[in-house]
């Protein structure tokens, strides 16, 4: 069973590798700033779905922060998000909808991009367990969490260049070896299975486009204090969930450490370790 880590491998339980990191005073884990360097970001151009709240909202103050041009593109805007002076705002883009992600490359102002951050995702625990299966969520939430991200990246796909880096944002909730030790009692089937198929995805992209000089990255964010998660308040403290300003930080300083060579793993953003699909 995958409890303790290796070099590769980050720990499939989630308090046990917060423990360990605090044991170990991980400061790669504990405390993103002491390794996070966002000056490279200053003046890219960087799309991000979900903008509006959570991670997506993070990601796009974060960006905007450090100087970046912010695309953000949502379902349907925030106060919160317009008042952080983004480049562009393109709201009304329900990544479940063809038509509306198809149109999206004409949408944007300004020319290329050269950080796409697929963010969206969707879950709802009533309806996931066997005996109340509902199934017009889990398709939903399949369409949502790995459609999306692949309506988007493929509607943008002319604006990016060489150079250029796609990241998913899927979840360790996607990676079925670790089920054994998350999952020891099923449950969570559509949420679960968007994610490992969004991983799936992901990896066909990373070979799809390498010889375009495009890199992939394929991140679990780690776990933070959004909406997604309020329903596991109590867990918050014990399993290390951050603010999403955290998670933020995070996922950019895996997307900066992103390369050709690290394009197409699974990676999580709390200790920069691989997840095993
Ligand atoms: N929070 C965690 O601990 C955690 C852990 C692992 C992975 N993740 C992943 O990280 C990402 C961000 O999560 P979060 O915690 O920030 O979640 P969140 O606060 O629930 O935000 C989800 C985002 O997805 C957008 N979205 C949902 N359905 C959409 C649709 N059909 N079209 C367009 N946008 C849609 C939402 O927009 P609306 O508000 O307009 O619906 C919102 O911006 C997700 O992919 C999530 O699975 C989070």
């Amino acid at each position: 069973m995958l409890v303790m880590s290796d070099e590769r491998y980050s720990i499939a339980d989630q308090k046990a590798r917060f423990d360990r990191a605090k044991r170990e005073n991980n400061r790669r884990y504990l405390d993103i700033t002491t390794v996070y360097d966002p000056s490279s970001l200053q003046g890219q151009r960087v799309a991000v779905t979900g903008a509006n709240k959570g991670l997506g909202l993070a990601l796009a103050a974060e960006l905007t922060h450090v100087g970046a041009e912010v695309i953000a593109i949502v379902k349907s805007s925030s106060s919160e998000l317009e008042e952080l002076g983004v480049r562009q705002i393109i709201s009304g883009i329900d990544v479940t909808d063809d038509e509306k992600c198809a149109g999206l490359s004409e949408q944007v102002e300004g020319g290329p991009i050269d950080i796409l951050i697929n963010n969206v995702g969707f879950l709802k625990r009533e309806g996931e367990q066997l005996d109340s299966l509902d199934f017009p969520t889990q398709i939903k939430t399949i369409d949502i969490s790995a459609c999306g991200h692949l309506r988007v990246t493929s509607a943008l796909l002319g604006l990016l260049k060489e150079g250029s880096k796609v990241i998913m944002i899927t979840s360790q909730a996607g990676s079925i070896g670790w089920r054994e030790v998350q999952s020891p009692n099923g449950g969570n089937y559509g949420h679960h299975m968007s994610k490992a198929s969004a991983n799936m995805l992901s990896v066909l992209l990373a070979n799809e486009v390498k010889n375009r000089g495009i890199a992939v990255g394929i991140f679990h964010p780690g776990f933070q204090k959004t909406d997604m998660t309020s329903e596991m308040k109590d867990t918050w403290e014990s399993e290390g969930a951050v603010d999403p300003s955290v998670g933020a930080k995070r996922v950019l300083y895996e997307t900066i450490q992103l390369s050709m060579e690290k394009s197409g793993k699974f990676r999580n953003c709390e200790d920069g370790l691989e997840i095993p699909w």
